[in-house]
């Protein structure tokens, strides 16, 4: 597929909103942390509800369509663009950066150099989609700046499903999770990367499980910061006298289980959610 025509940046302007895109609802967890640090951010979400999810689908495929995600964030007018979703950030992110002159912020590199700077880290376990644990690039990016690091990755398909259908504190939740991290947790792991923007929500669960000795690092909190910097950086932060922030939220494919899951994952009510054609 032809990459889509470069389009003008937009004006730079620190007042325009920052888009967010992810294959589905689970990026608006980036959402709440970027709210709860940036709360004069306006800004435009934008989850692929009708192709999620993304990370069963092939690498070339997964391009395509963050490209097509980004164009709409970027027809929008945002000046800046975060994609809250691990398995695009793995597949697409260097795609989208040479294609788009705006900035462009992932969640890999945020979870890695927050997994770096974790005291003591030696033994890292990390959870993803089927597509970003066989991109290897967190497991590559974490080997090349610490050689010596014990790393044990596996992909967790089945947790997306869980956390979709709501299915947060379940006991079939609790054997699936078990089954996934024993190996990890008989290695001795002291941290595990949450490498997919779904798993905030399975903070409490998987905190139990793996006890209080393990430290979790997740990608909406890790990459809130990491966008706040760049931000900063671009002298792209909204301040306080701009207008009164706005948060509009786009879905491929409207039904009420998307709308509940996106009110669920946001944590607050929220105003219409319309739909998007890409
Ligand atoms: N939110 C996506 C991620 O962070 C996972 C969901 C999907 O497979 O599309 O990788």
């Amino acid at each position: 597929m032809p990459l889509p025509h470069l389009p003008s940046p937009t004006s730079g302007a620190s007042t325009a909103p920052l888009g967010v895109f992810d294959s589905g609802v689970g990026g608006l967890t980036v959402v709440r942390a970027l709210r709860k640090l940036l709360p004069h951010e306006s800004i435009i979400y934008l989850g692929d509800t009708a192709r999620v999810p993304y990370g069963s689908k092939s690498p070339e495929t997964i391009r395509r369509f963050a490209l097509e995600d980004t164009q709409f964030l970027i027809n929008q007018g945002v000046k800046a663009v975060v994609v809250a979703c691990n398995t695009a950030t793995a597949h697409a992110l260097d795609a989208l950066r040479a294609t788009f002159r705006i900035p462009i912020f992932g969640v890999l590199e945020p979870g890695i150099a927050a997994t770096l700077a974790s005291p003591n880290c030696q033994r890292v376990g990390i959870i993803g989609t089927e597509g970003t644990i066989k991109s290897h690039a967190y497991q590559h990016h974490l080997a090349l700046r610490r050689p010596d690091l014990q790393i044990h990755a596996r992909a967790t398909p089945l947790l997306v499903p869980f956390v979709e259908q709501g299915w947060l504190d379940h006991p079939a939740l609790k054997l699936v999770l078990k089954e996934y991290l024993q190996p990890m947790l008989q290695r001795n792991i002291d941290t595990l990367l949450l490498g997919c923007t779904h798993y905030p929500l399975l903070i409490p669960v998987l905190q139990e499980l793996v006890g209080d000795k393990v430290r979790l690092i997740d990608s909406a909190s890790t990459c809130a910061s990491h966008v706040r910097d760049e931000l900063a950086a671009h002298d792209l932060l909204a301040s306080a006298s701009d207008t009164p922030p706005t948060l509009h939220i786009h879905l491929t494919d409207l039904s009420q289980q998307a709308e509940d899951q996106a009110r669920q994952f946001l944590g607050l009510d929220l105003d219409a959610i319309h739909h998007a054609s890409l």
